[in-house]
């Protein structure tokens, strides 16, 4: 057990918790921080012993790397062999902000942190407190979602103190998360631009600056046991309630009379703002239809909201995909274990 403190820096301790994560992180502790994608574990991504800390907290998989967090563009030499000229072009366009690039690692950066890959991923989050806290240490922030492994990522501290309290040495309250969910993860270590994990930076977006975009085949569908993932963490069931869930693909009226036909005990439903009408069974919203960047922002906060009123069983109506809305959709499919059903 760690002594969690926790400062709300959004009270006028801003400068204290600063400065108080900066020594955490200098002392090869574990601080739970805002970003704008969604709370992260972070610890001295240099430093393997405080790395191994964040894979303990969570309870990840030690084959599944992580993201090194940097506040300035020179930190991204030192931590890559090679930077091609897209990195640098996506960099001036999207950092700081939700975009992770996927690079060839340098001999700095500890086998603890990229899982023993060759190549580091990084990225240059917007959120001031984040970046503030990562210059004052003056060092790259190894940080994960600040979760227990497998369980919906966090979006406010409370989600962070429900699965790390104890676990870590300071938590830092910045507020609601401004995006949702996670960065979008492109690798640009290989010939052609891959998307591994969609983001709030999208793949129209990725396109219209570098022509062609692959997408990998697990960000839509399940990996087949025992299929080599490019990026570890796709293999793993993600996003997940305690209940089990099914993603709906229908229109409002078929959804709603689809559902009302499965009521029971412990059965929710997982669906839009203007939905909750008429369900016959107990709702729950990630959003408004037709806005993906607000059902990102509340899609993990609904999926823990599901556990703490004991669903068993959630159909879940599934969002348009386009822009943002396939990042939704991503995680939505994962928190289903790819159970779909097609009206
Ligand atoms: O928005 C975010 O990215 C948040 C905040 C805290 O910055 N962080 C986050 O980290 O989502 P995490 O560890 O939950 O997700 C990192 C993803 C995983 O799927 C991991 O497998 C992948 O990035 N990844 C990390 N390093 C990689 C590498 N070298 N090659 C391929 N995938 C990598
Ligand atoms: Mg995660």
């Amino acid at each position: 057990m760690r002594d969690t403190v926790t400062i709300d820096a959004m009270q006028d301790n801003r400068d204290e918790a600063i400065r108080r994560a900066a020594q955490v992180l200098r002392d090869g502790g574990l601080v739970v921080f805002p970003t704008e994608t969604v709370y992260g574990i972070g610890a001295n991504a240099l430093d393997p012993a405080a790395v191994a800390g964040i894979f303990a907290a969570k309870g990840r998989p030690r084959d599944n790397p992580l993201i090194a967090h940097i506040a300035d563009l020179d930190a991204l030499e030192s931590l890559t062999s090679r930077v091609p000229p897209e990195a640098l072009r996506l960099a001036e366009i999207f950092w700081p902000g939700p975009l992770t690039m996927v690079l060839p690692r340098s001999g700095l950066v500890p086998d603890a942190v990229t899982a023993g890959l060759d190549t580091v991923a990084v990225r240059m989050p917007s959120h001031p407190i984040a970046r503030e806290i990562i210059r004052a240490a003056g060092l790259p922030v190894a940080a994960p979602s600040a979760n227990t492994s497998g369980r919906p990522s966090p979006t406010r501290l409370e989600h962070c103190a429900e699965d790390l309290a104890g676990k870590v040495d300071l938590m830092v309250d910045g507020g609601p998360c401004a995006v949702g969910l996670e960065s979008t993860v492109l690798s640009l270590a290989g010939e052609i631009p891959r998307l591994l994990r969609p983001g709030a930076v999208t793949l129209e977006e990725l396109r219209a600056e570098l022509g062609v975009v692959k997408m990998d085949p697990a960000v839509l569908h399940h990996l087949e046991e025992g299929a080599a993932a490019s990026s570890p963490g796709m293999k793993y069931r993600h996003y997940a309630p305690r209940a089990r869930v099914v993603l709906v693909h229908a229109g409002a009226g078929q959804f709603a009379q689809y559902v009302r036909t499965r009521a029971g005990e412990g059965v929710f439903a997982l669906a839009f703002d203007e939905d909750m009408e008429g369900l016959g069974v107990p709702g729950v919203s990630y959003g408004p239809a037709g806005e993906p960047a607000a059902q990102a922002r509340g899609l993990f906060a609904a999926l823990r909201e599901l556990d703490r009123l004991g669903a068993r069983q959630v159909y879940a109506r599934a969002p348009e995909m386009g822009g943002v809305g396939m990042a939704v959709y991503n995680r939505l499919v994962r928190a289903a274990g790819f159970r779909e059903v097609r009206l």
